[in-house]
């Protein structure tokens, strides 16, 4: 006895009229979603640049919008989303909690007046599959009604201890999920952390050198990641399942060093992207995401010298084989996405 769905129901509508839901996600470059306030009048005057800067524009209707101002906000992203051609650009917004006065006009509102250009809905503080199957149905059932013509995907806010206790049933939940992004802030809340910052590290957080006969004077203290337990559990869902994992917010602005090397270390362990608050954090993100020109060349060099993927040669002095052929793969994959979008990277990595 399972809780999902049969696998021959697992892809079925689940409203007449629906759109099929997706086999496979389509394919798109997500280095960073952009989060703006849709109810800034002078934000959304600059939109028109914007979507050329960014792979996704997110509207944020959650935290970060005052309770007097949510109407204006979700407002502002239909009038947004109707007013503008989002191109290759991807249109997500981020609803109230589902447990909030606003959730559910949220969600009705925008599919009426959006439900075609929406892409992605992103819902926060996902607890379990129970969420993700209540929006999947509305969805459907508002779909069939406004006619939306493609499925609206949903993606997941991991912030909550409970959320991370169930990541893998909500990556498993409904074939509507597009992928999820760790929310260190709510998360560090739930779990009762000690900080009080919004992602990134801690000065506090490491491991101190061992206390042997060498070490001498002062004993090095080596930072850890915070992180690195959540990112790595959220991936090994989200990859089973084919969805994208996305490392969340990075709040200290006046740190953009320590804004990269938290999405870098995001990036090596299999995230997509990350979400930019600041216009600065979209090249930092531009930079992370886009894979290293010298490791395209070197993956690529993989790909040409084991055409059929199997058998072993050494190429500069390092072992290749099946699994490094897989590993090349992944970032010459990416690099072609990247590519299609960044002419000047299409050419750094030779495609
Ligand atoms: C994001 O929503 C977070 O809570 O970090
Ligand atoms: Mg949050």
């Amino acid at each position: 006895m399972t809780a999902s769905r049969t696998p021959a129901k697992h892809y079925s509508p689940l409203a007449i009229g629906a759109p099929e839901p997706f086999r496979a996600l389509p394919v798109t470059l997500e280095r960073m979603i952009h989060f703006l306030p849709p109810h800034n009048e002078k934000i959304r005057a600059k939109l028109k640049d914007t979507i050329r800067q960014v792979d996704v524009v997110l509207g944020n209707l959650e935290d970060a919008v005052a309770a007097s101002e949510k109407e204006q906000a979700r407002a502002g992203f239909v009038s947004m989303a109707r007013e503008h051609d989002f191109g290759a650009t991807g249109l997500w917004t981020r609803i109230n909690c589902l447990n909030s006065p606003w959730a559910l006009d949220d969600i009705t509102t925008i599919v009426a007046e959006a439900g075609d250009k929406l892409d992605v809905m992103m819902l926060p503080k996902v607890e379990g599959p129970w969420d993700v199957h209540y929006l999947d149905q509305l969805l459907a059932q508002l779909e069939a009604r406004h006619k939306v013509r493609k499925p609206i995907l949903i993606h997941a806010i991991l912030e909550t201890a409970e959320g991370v206790k169930n990541v893998e049933a909500i990556a498993a939940a409904s074939p509507r999920m597009h992928g999820m992004s760790l929310g260190p802030a709510d998360l560090a809340a739930s779990r009762g952390m000690k900080t009080t910052r919004v992602g990134g590290g801690h000065p506090d957080y490491g491991v101190l050198a061992d206390a042997g006969k060498e070490a001498q004077g002062a004993r090095a203290f080596y930072q850890q990641d915070l992180w690195h337990y959540t990112v790595g559990k959220m991936v090994d869902a989200c990859l089973s399942y084919g969805l994208k994992p996305f490392y969340g917010p990075f709040g200290d602005f006046s740190d953009p060093a320590a804004c990269e090397a938290q999405f870098r270390n995001a990036f090596l362990q299999g995230c997509l992207g990350a979400w930019s608050l600041h216009p600065t954090q979209i090249e930092i993100a531009k930079r992370v995401f886009s894979p290293d020109p010298k490791e395209v060349l070197f993956a690529k060099k993989i790909l040409a010298a084991m055409p059929d993927g199997t058998g072993a040669v050494m190429i500069e002095g390092k072992m290749q084989d099946d699994a490094t052929w897989k590993q090349a793969k992944v970032i010459v994959d990416l690099a072609r996405i990247v590519a299609a979008k960044d002419p000047a990277l299409a050419k750094a990595y030779e495609l």
